[in-house]
Formats: structure tokens, sequence, C-alpha cells
């Protein structure tokens, strides 16, 4: 299934920067704009509970200002259920939220977590959503995610990152193998396999390599890249490396 692999740039982090001073600057809409001018496939935001970043009112704004795709990652509740069928985005990434953490700590337990989850899968199905579920690269996740009838799974690609920091050439083997059967097995089964959670620009070709691969979702490193570059030229490198990995 080798072909394009869409870019899914998460804006959460232009909303981060703004909200440390509680005022409207930088505004993540003009972020997504950006994104859409130099070629990014789509948006994505994260919805928390806590709304440490993106706020209920940009959803709007951000589905107004450009007909991008958006991705909404949600948890699996009823309040985010609700938004969701509110705003009706392209995508629903349901994930893990806990309020103590930094930042999305690993994958959904779709295995264990299967009684809570289905009504909110149907639900967001049945309205229209595409339903993609936030998963660690395990076969048991992803016969979770079958038995949910989930179209499309976002692989957690987090554990890799540190892996590269630390130059382990061993476990970045075997993190990228446990990602590329997860791929495999979910195309082979009719699941739509995205992955996301911790790229750079060091470590996102092996990722994007996988030929099952339709989507990567990518938010802080691009943000972080931008206050050097300018968002555009990191989008488009970005874009670039994925390119020439595929
Ligand atoms: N995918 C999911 C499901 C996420 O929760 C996040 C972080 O919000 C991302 C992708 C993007 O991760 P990062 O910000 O590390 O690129």
């Amino acid at each position: 299934m080798t072909g394009h692999l869409r870019l899914g740039v998460n804006i959460d982090h232009v909303a981060t920067i703004r909200n440390a001073r509680g005022g409207d600057h930088p505004d993540p809409v003009r972020a997504a704009e950006i994104v859409a001018r130099v070629g990014g496939d789509g948006i994505t935001a994260h919805l928390r509970e806590d709304r440490r970043h993106i706020r209920d009112s940009d959803l709007a704004r951000i589905q107004a200002a450009t007909s991008l795709p958006l991705n909404l990652e949600m948890a699996a509740t009823e309040e985010m259920l609700e938004i969701a069928l509110r705003h009706m985005p392209h995508a629903a990434c349901i994930v893990p939220e806990r309020r103590e953490e930094r930042t999305t700590e690993g994958g959904l337990d779709a295995a264990g977590q299967h009684n809570q989850l289905a009504p909110i899968v149907t639900r967001l199905s049945d309205a229209g959503i595409r339903v993609s579920l936030f998963i660690e690269p395990d076969p048991r996740q992803i016969e979770a995610a079958m038995r949910l009838r989930a179209p499309v799974v976002e692989l957690h690609t987090g554990r890799a990152a540190p892996l590269w920091l630390g130059g382990d050439a061993a476990g970045i083997e075997a993190e990228l193998k446990r990602i590329a059967d997860a791929a495999a097995l979910a195309a082979k089964n009719g699941i739509e396999p995205h992955a996301g959670h911790g790229l750079t620009y060091d470590n996102v070709q092996p990722i994007a390599a996988i030929p099952q691969l339709a989507e990567l979702n990518i938010g802080h490193y691009l943000i972080g890249e931008a206050i050097f570059d300018g968002l555009e030229h990191a989008v488009r490198r970005m874009r670039d490396l994925m390119d020439a990995a595929r």
C-alpha cells in the first residue's frame, strides 16, 4: 500500500504557548492555515479534559478556517463524545488521558476497556466520524480494535523516540519491528494503520518507510522547530523526509 503518506499536524502546542499568557496569541488557527498552505494533509487537535492547550472554541474556528480534515483527539468520555458529535470532525482519535500526565503516555487498553469503548466507537461511527484508536503496536490491541470495529488505529511510536536519543540500535530495531508488524496485521484485517507520538526529523524516516502506514500525526517537535525556522519550513522539511522514505 506504499503511496502518499498523509501528514497530520498536531497544533496543540501553539495553544500551549498562547495559554501561557491567557490571551489569544499565538493563535492555533493561524498555524492551521499555514499547514494547509504548505501541503499538510490534516490538522490534529487534542481537547483535553483540563483544556491545557486547545479550547472548545478553537475547534469551530479551525474547521471554519481550513478545509483540511480535522482529527480530534479525545478521551472516551460522555463529555468529549457530545463535543465530537456537535462539531463533527472528519476523524476522532480516542486516546487514554490522565490529568497528571504531561502528554499521552501510552496507547489505549482497547482489549481491557472493550465495554467502555464500544458504545463510544459505535456512536461516533454511526454519526459518520471516522474512529481511530490510539494503541500500542501489540497484536492483542489490534485484535481488540477489530472487535470494536474501528476503521483506523494509530500506533504509538513514543516508545521508539527515547531509544533514538540513547543510540540503542538493538532497541530501535525491535521497536520498529513491533510497529511494522502491527501495521501489517492491521492492514491485513482491513484496518487503516496510522502512527504518531514523539516523531522528529531524526526518527521519522524508518517509520515513514513502513508501507502499510497511511498517516503520521506529528506535533510537539514541529512546533518546537517552528520557533527557530518557521512553521512553513518545519512542515515542508518533515514532508520531504517522509516522501524520501517512501
Ligand atoms: N498522536 C496522538 C494520539 C497524540 O496523543 C499525540 C500527542 O498529542 C500525537 C500523535 C503527537 O505527538 P507529538 O506531539 O509527540 O508529535
